[in-house]
C-alpha cells in the first residue's frame, strides 16, 4: 500500500498530469492571447499606408491630376508590395470581434469571396505596373488600369469594411 505521503505525491502528479493535458488542449483550440489585436493592428498599418500610397494615384483620376513617373512608379511599387501582406493579416483567428477593427464579420464567414477580392486586387495592381512601366504616362490605358484598383478598393470595401 501507498504511504499517506505517496499518496499525496501520486495525487499531486495525476492531477499535474490532468492539468496539463488541459492547458495544451487549450492552447490547441484557443489562439494566444492578444493574436487577434495584433492581427488587427497589423492589418490597419496595412491598409493605413495602402491609402496613402494610393491617394496621390487616386487624384490622378481627377480633373488637373498632374503625372510624374518617377512618384507613380515609386507608390506602384510599394502597393504591389503591401498587397502582398495583406493575406497574412487576416487570420482566421480575427473574426473573434476585435473591437476597433473595421472589418467586417463576413472577411471570415464568406472567406473565398474574399480571398478572391484580395487576389483580384494584387492581379490588377501587377497589371497596373505594367501598364505604367509602358505608358509612362497619364494615358488612357494607364487610366483604365488605375481606375479598375480604385473600384477594387472600393467593391472590397462595401463588401468587407465597416464603415
Ligand atoms: C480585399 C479587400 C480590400 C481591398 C481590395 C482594399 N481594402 Fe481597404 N480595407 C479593407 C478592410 C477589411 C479594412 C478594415 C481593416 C480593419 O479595420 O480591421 C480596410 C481598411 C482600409 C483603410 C483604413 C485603415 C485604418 O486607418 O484603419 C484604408 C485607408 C483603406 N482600407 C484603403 C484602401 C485603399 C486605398 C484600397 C485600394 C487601393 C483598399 N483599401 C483596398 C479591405 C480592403
Amino acid at each position: 500500500m501507498f504511504s499517506n505521503k505517496n499518496r499525496s505525491r501520486a495525487v499531486l502528479a495525476v492531477l499535474a498530469l490532468s492539468l496539463g493535458g488541459g492547458l495544451v488542449a487549450q492552447a490547441q483550440n484557443a489562439p494566444a492571447p492578444g493574436a487577434a489585436r495584433q492581427a488587427a493592428e497589423e492589418r490597419r498599418a496595412a491598409f493605413k499606408l495602402v491609402g496613402a500610397n494610393f491617394r496621390p494615384l487616386g487624384a490622378l483620376l481627377k480633373e488637373g491630376g498632374q503625372y510624374d513617373a518617377a512618384d507613380a512608379k515609386k507608390r506602384i511599387a510599394r502597393l504591389v508590395f503591401l498587397s502582398g501582406l495583406l493575406p497574412e493579416v487576416f487570420p482566421d483567428i480575427s473574426n473573434l470581434g476585435e473591437p476597433d477593427s473595421k472589418a467586417k464579420p463576413e472577411v471570415w464567414t464568406n472567406r473565398s469571396d474574399f480571398d478572391q477580392a484580395l487576389k483580384k486586387f494584387q492581379t490588377d495592381l501587377v497589371t497596373l505596373q505594367e501598364v505604367n512601366d509602358k505608358e509612362q504616362a497619364l494615358s488612357e490605358p494607364f487610366k483604365t488600369a488605375l481606375t479598375t484598383v480604385a473600384q477594387d478598393c472600393k467593391a472590397c470595401h462595401d463588401n468587407f469594411k465597416l464603415k
